[in-house]
């Protein structure tokens, strides 16, 4: 499927799964550890930075964010997982709503697991991969931040990422800041839909 990401509107925050949107149109999620990237990514992957919040500061994404994108799909921004400075409840509240949503909104097709290179992928990221594959829902685990790294480095974060979460091919990188990848993304999203 060919997908206008250019043509995306915000449509809704959802702090419960009675505020998911149920126009009938499929979701794509993007999820991982707080400031790894999802929102940035999501603003390269529209070209409109202005639509998603982005932050210095990490725990700007509080509620699952749904944008409308070509008229084909949603996009869902969730917050983070894991920010240190939320009180537990929060974060508690933060996991059980992804978990939840993951688990019951059979709009869902697939979740884009986002892992910061240069951690090349935390215990934590493997639990949530863990917990989010339960839901069954399709996972692609994509490297942020590619431009952090020169390409020695880089290549290394990939091999160890592949190891740590026992993917069959190399994950796809990308960089927000650069644009690099993330044409590849929209693609293998395009793609993933015409399969589902
Ligand atoms: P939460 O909403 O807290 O979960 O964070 P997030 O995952 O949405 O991260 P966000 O997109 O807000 O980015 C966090 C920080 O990383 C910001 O300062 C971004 O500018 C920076 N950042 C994001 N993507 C890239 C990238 O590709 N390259 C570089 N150099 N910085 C990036
Ligand atoms: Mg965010």
């Amino acid at each position: 499927m060919k997908i206008n990401f250019r043509q995306a509107e915000f449509v809704v925050g959802a702090a419960s799964l009675a505020q998911v949107p149920d126009d009938g149109l499929p979701h794509v999620a993007f999820a991982g550890r707080s400031n790894v990237g999802k929102s940035s990514l999501l603003g390269a992957l529209t070209g409109t930075k202005r639509l998603v919040k982005t932050s210095a500061t990490p725990g700007k994404t509080r509620e699952l964010n749904f944008f409308r994108v070509g008229g084909a799909l949603h996009l869902v921004d969730f917050p983070g997982f894991g920010y240190a400075k939320f009180s537990k409840e929060e974060r508690a509240r933060i996991s059980k709503l992804i978990g939840d949503y993951a688990a019951k909104c059979d709009r869902l097709r697939g979740i884009v697991y986002l892992v910061d290179l240069r951690t090349e992928g935390t215990a934590l990221d493997l639990q949530n991969v863990v917990a989010l594959g339960e839901s069954g829902v399709p996972m692609l685990i994509v490297g942020t931040k590619g431009d952090k790294l020169g390409a020695e480095a880089r290549a290394k974060a990939i091999e160890a990422i592949r190891g740590k979460f026992e993917l069959e091919d190399d994950p796809m990188w990308v960089s927000s800041r650069t644009g690099e990848g993330v044409e590849e993304l929209r693609e293998a999203i395009g793609g993933a839909l015409d399969e589902a």
